[in-house]
Order: structure tokens, then C-alpha cells, then sequence
């Protein structure tokens, strides 16, 4: 291979294995991208940093250190008139009119511009929640949720989706995704449990690094590579039930001692912040009563000191305000614990009004200021944002492959590798193309929002046809010979006589605390349709949409054959290539799945009773 621009090379191999993949060749899981050499540290960049800094007014490192919504923007002005360093697109926060790809670059690209204005002239840093593909943008390659990924534990093709969604990224001129979230849920009640690989943290450490790895590649100035977010720092996941901000566990206290946070929430960020990783967020959540964004122990002693990490800390979504005191107070407070970039994301003239005022009263020292912006131009330099030959617009040729074959095919991959075969009695599975009938019943047989879950297109995600993909029940009309007869149903009636009927059952969309739950129990409505096909006579197998494992009474007796399908995304052939034989399933639980009986739903509790455990997955053979 010659050795072109990073660029070019990279795509060229890119390309070549995404194909391979495409055409079904038996390549490796994915030809990574063996990272040529280390990354480059971010210090490293301090001989071009430092410089500028100095010429920075108080002003223009304020505004550096401040991030609106793109939605509460008073007016595109104000990215050059504040200086602002950043502007993000919250879940779902897309361009006032039309939401494809085009659009979005438009919309980027309008920002974009403004910020070139600036002198010393400091680009954006644009970012947006691409965790499952760029899945705010229609027609993006949507990719299962992170807890399917946990179960293909296959870390090079974590890789490879991360590449693809940095790609679709990029083509929208946006240069930073606030992934991978490296949570260990502990409790699966939990709103956000599908947002972590695993309960296991040897799993999530191995996903996390690869993701980076994925996003970044080895050098963060190539076109095609886009800033990483380790979120969200720490302990997230080991909130105590009951101490939850507006819901059950989010947003909580992890009452745990420094050992279980090392041992249980770190290595995420240790493995993350080796590959590089540009910025990591503090979650809104506790740690012993001390909020995240307000512990100068852990953001600055323990991530900045211990760890050596050199990027920058990005709050959460108006995390400040969840801190004790006046908005000022709050503001001083997480800024001297070490919060270098403040997501604020509305009132944002207000937010650096009163940061100035914490400067000019003495209240945060410059020292402070000059370590957070330092920091902020160091990811700036290392994405090659600095260079004036660089073009920071959209690369808008990247459109040609957005939500292309290529990408589909690694989300299908993944797909495939997800589902978990909890039960399959007499050997239902895998099931014959050329059936007789087969009964499909379920409102999530035909439903794309369904099968993506949230965080897709919107913030909480919903029902219908939210964005372009296939459908289970699309991807099996395709897949079964011509003399298949196939019939649907709501409720799972009208059954009787098929060969096999198969019941598409699950959650409904959700995101963050509206996920959180106190009964992980199957609705009524799908208990019903899995025992109106039994009650049909016909053999029955379940597949389920969640988020997390949920207590399967009532159907696990009902079914003869059980499908963990967690959240898979847009490709519905992932899960037709496993139905009917065309590739085996090789998943593996990568949370453990209760029991019904269980008095307790957190991980180690004597209440905890196990169904299936930790690792468990049938084969077909
Ligand atoms: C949300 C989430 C965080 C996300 C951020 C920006 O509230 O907690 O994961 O990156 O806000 O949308």
C-alpha cells in the first residue's frame, strides 16, 4: 500500500474492509486500524499552544471555555462576538429544517464560519451524542446500543463501527462525539444500563479503548478522525437505588468506597485515557454526598494528577446547576474543582457574565483559567483545527458514504454478534427459509424506532419509522423462499396452522432517568401475544427489544426458543442471518439476567437471584 496522506490511506483501507465485510468475505472480524504508534500526547502540542494562550484576553479564554446548544444560540454572531469555543447539538438538536446529512453539514458549516471570523481565529469544536452511529441524523447508520455490544465482545469490530460513525460524523462537519461511555452498571434498573457494555468492567474497559481507538485513530489531525468523550466519570453506574435526582438510581449517590470505584468504575478511563482520548465527562451524579462536577478530588488530584490525563473536562447538560449554591457559587465551584469547558448550554452570556466575575473578585484564580484553556487549544492543535490551511467545513464528498452498504454491513455484523439464544427447547432454531408459514406478531416486528431505542433521532427516540433501516419483519420477507407464506399480527392471533410463529416483544424507547425503572416485568400486552401464539399450538420464539435484561415470567415457559435482541439498531438482518441459520450465534450475557424472584436488581445483593448467568449464550450446534 502506497503511503499517501493519512487520509486517503486510511479511507482506501477502510473501504477495502468494510467491502470485504459487505460481500460476506470471511475476513477477520475487522482489519483494524493497527495503530501505526502510540498517540500523540496532548502536551505535546504545548509549544504551539502556550503562545497563544498568552494572547488570549480574559474575555476570549471565557469564551473558549463556554458551550451553548446549538438551539439557544440568540444569534450566529455570538460564536464570534463571545469567542465561544464550543457549540453542541443535544440529543436530537438538529437543524431547524430537515434533518439528513446535507442539512446538518449546512447547519454546521454555518457555525463553522463564524468562528474562522475570529482573530486570533480559533475554529469550533462542534460536538454531539453519537453513541450508537450518528444517530441524531436520519439516514445514518443507526448500530445496536452499547450492552449488545458488550455481548459480541469483539473488540476490533467496536473499532470498526466507531471508524464508520466517525466517518458519518465528519461528513456532517462535526468534530467531536460525546462517546464512548465506559459505565459499569451496577443496577439494572437503571434508566441508562444500555448505554454500558457491561456489568463487568473488564469488558468495558477493553469496548472503551477500542471505541477511542475507533473514533480518534492514532493521530487526531486525520480528516477522518473525530475527538473521543469517556463519560461519565464515575461511578455512574453505582449510584444506590432511592437516591436518584428525579427518578430511582440517575442522577444518585454511589455509596462506595474508593477501593470499589477503582476497582469497579476506573478502568474504563485508565484503558481510555492510554488511547488518548481527548475529553471525558463528569457525570451528574454523586460520589459519597460530593457531587462529580464539584469534586476537586476526583477531576483534578485523581484524573488530572494520578492519571496524567491531558485533554479537557467537558461538564454535562447544565450539570452546574445541580450543585449546591447560587448559580456563581456553583460556577466557582466546579471550575477550582477542575471543570475545564462548561456545557451550560442555555443561558451561556449569563454563565461567563458570572465566570468573570468569580476571575476579577478573586473567587477562581487565573491559574485556573489559563490550565482549562490550555487544555481546550491542546485538542484543538491535535485535531489540526489550528492549521489555517486546514478547511473546516464539512467534507462534504464523506456524504456519498453516509449510511452506505459498507457502514450497514458492520452494524449487521454487530448485530449478529449481539443476540444472545437464551432458550431454544427441541431446536426450534435456526428456522427454515422455506416454511410453510410463518406468523409474525408484535408491534415491534415492523417498527425501526423500536428496534433502535433511544437516543436515536431524538433524545428519548420513539415509535414508527423515525429514520431509514430494516425492520425484522422487512428483513424476513426478504430472506424466506417465495412459497413462505408470512402473516402478522398485533396480539398474536391468528396463528393457528403455522410452522412457527415468532413474537417480537420489548420496551419502549427511552433515554437517561426516564428509563428508570422499580418493575423490570414484560408489559401485559406482550405476555399476551406470546401466550396467544402458544395457546395457537404452534412452536414460539421470542425475540426482545430492551435495554436491559427483564424478568421474562410468563413467557419464558411459553416460548420454545428465546432471543436477547437488546436495542439492535437499523440492520434487522443481523437478526434474520441469526433466525435462519445463516450465521451461528456467538453472543454472550455480558450483564447477568434475574430472576423473578428477585427482592434486589443490584449486582452482589443477596436479593439478586440469577436466571441466566454472566457469559451465558446457547449455541446451535
Ligand atoms: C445528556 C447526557 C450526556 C450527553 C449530554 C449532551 O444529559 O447525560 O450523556 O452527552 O447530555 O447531550
Amino acid at each position: 500500500m502506497t503511503h499517501s496522506s493519512s487520509g486517503s490511506t486510511r479511507r482506501a483501507l477502510l473501504s477495502r474492509t468494510l467491502a470485504g465485510l459487505a460481500a460476506g468475505a470471511c475476513l477477520p472480524a475487522y482489519a483494524p486500524f493497527a495503530l501505526a504508534s502510540p498517540p500523540r500526547r496532548l502536551s505535546s502540542f504545548d509549544a504551539e499552544v502556550m503562545p497563544l494562550l498568552k494572547r488570549l484576553t480574559l474575555d476570549q479564554k471565557i469564551g473558549q471555555m463556554t458551550q451553548p446548544d446549538q438551539i439557544y444560540l440568540a444569534s450566529l454572531d455570538d460564536i464570534e462576538k463571545y469567542y465561544l469555543g464550543s457549540v453542541l447539538s443535544g440529543g436530537g438538536a438538529g437543524p431547524k429544517s430537515g434533518n439528513d446529512a446535507k442539512t446538518w453539514a449546512d447547519m454546521v458549516d454555518g457555525f463553522e464560519t463564524q468562528s474562522l471570523r475570529t482573530n486570533p481565529r480559533i475554529p469550533l469544536i462542534y460536538g454531539v451524542d453519537a453513541v450508537h452511529g450518528h444517530n441524531n441524523v436520519t439516514g445514518a447508520t443507526v448500530f445496536p446500543h452499547n450492552i449488545a455490544l458488550g455481548c459480541t465482545r469483539d473488540a476490533k469490530l467496536v473499532e470498526a463501527m466507531a471508524r464508520v460513525t466517525a466517518e458519518e460524523v465528519r461528513a456532517t462537519g462535526i468534530n467531536w462525539a460525546f462517546g464512548p461511555c465506559v459505565a459499569v452498571p451496577q443496577d439494572i434498573r437503571w434508566g441508562r444500563t444500555y448505554e454500558g457494555y457491561s456489568e463487568n468492567p473488564d469488558i468495558v474497559k477493553v469496548l472503551g479503548e477500542a471505541a477511542v481507538r475507533g473514533l480518534q485513530t492514532d493521530n487526531l489531525a486525520n480528516p477522518l478522525a473525530v475527538a473521543a468523550c469517556a463519560k461519565h466519570y464515575v461511578a455512574d453506574g453505582g449510584t444506590a437505588f432511592g437516591t436518584g435526582h428525579d427518578a430511582p438510581l440517575d442522577q444518585g449517590d454511589a455509596r462506595i468506597d474508593e477501593a470499589t470505584l477503582r476497582k469497579t468504575h476506573l478502568p474504563g478511563y485508565l484503558t481510555t485515557i492510554k488511547a488518548g482520548v481527548a475529553t471525558i465527562m463528569p457525570s451528574y451524579s454523586s460520589w459519597n454526598g460530593v457531587h462529580c462536577s464539584a469534586s476537586k478530588f476526583l477531576m483534578t488530584n485523581l484524573l488530572k494528577t494520578e492519571l496524567g490525563f491531558e485533554g479537557f473536562i467537558i461538564s454535562d447538560y447544565g450539570a452546574l446547576q445541580e450543585l449546591p449554591g447560587s448559580y456563581k457559587e456553583q460556577i466557582a465551584t466546579s471550575i477550582n474543582a477542575g471543570m475545564d469547558m462548561v456545557m451550560v448550554p442555555q443561558h451561556y452570556v449569563e454563565f461567563m457574565t458570572l465566570l468573570k466575575q468569580n476571575i476579577q473578585e478573586g473567587k477562581i484564580p487565573l491559574s485556573r483559567i489559563d490550565d482549562s484553556v490550555m487544555r481546550i487549544l491542546r485538542v484543538k492543535f491535535a485535531l489540526g483545527l489550528m492549521d489555517p490551511r486546514r478547511n473546516q467545513l464539512a467534507n462534504r464528498s464523506l456524504l456519498s458514504t453516509f449510511g452506505s452498504a459498507a457502514h450497514r454491513a458492520v452494524a449487521r455484523e454487530l448485530v449478529r454478534k449481539s443476540l444472545v439464544i437464551l432458550k431454544n427447547d427441541s431446536r426450534v432454531l435456526p428456522l427454515a427459509r422455506n416454511a410453510a408459514h410463518i406468523h409474525v406478531a408484535g408491534v415491534a416486528a415492523d417498527d425501526i424506532g423500536l428496534q433502535c431505542g433511544g437516543w436515536t433521532i431524538t433524545w428519548q427516540g420513539g415509535k414508527g419509522a423515525t429514520t431509514t433501516g430494516t425492520t425484522l419483519l422487512g428483513s424476513l420477507r426478504k430472506v424466506v423462499s417465495s412459497s413462505t407464506r408470512v402473516t402478522t399480527s398485533a396480539d398474536g392471533g391468528g396463528a393457528a396452522g403455522a410452522t412457527v410463529a415468532i413474537a417480537v416483544i420489548g420496551e419502549q424507547p427511552y433515554a437517561e432517568m426516564k428509563g428508570d425503572r422499580k418493575d423490570l416485568h414484560l408489559s401485559k400486552e406482550d405476555v399476551a401475544v406470546v401466550q396467544n401464539l402458544k395457546n395457537s399450538g404452534v412452536p414460539v420464539v421470542a425475540i426482545i427489544y430492551s435495554g436491559r435484561p427483564v424478568i421474562l415470567d410468563g413467557i419464558l415457559d411459553h416460548a420454545d426458543a428465546v432471543i436477547a435482541a437488546w436495542l439492535p439498531g437499523t440492520e434487522g438482518d443481523g437478526l434474520t442471518d441469526i433466525l435462519f441459520g445463516a450465521h451461528k450465534p456467538t453472543g454472550k450475557l455480558s450483564y447477568t439476567w434475574p430472576a423473578g424472584d428477585s427482592t434486589s436488581f443490584h449486582l452482589g445483593d443477596a436479593g439478586y437471584k440469577t436466571l441466566f448467568p454472566r457469559d451465558y449464550g446457547l449455541p446451535y450446534d
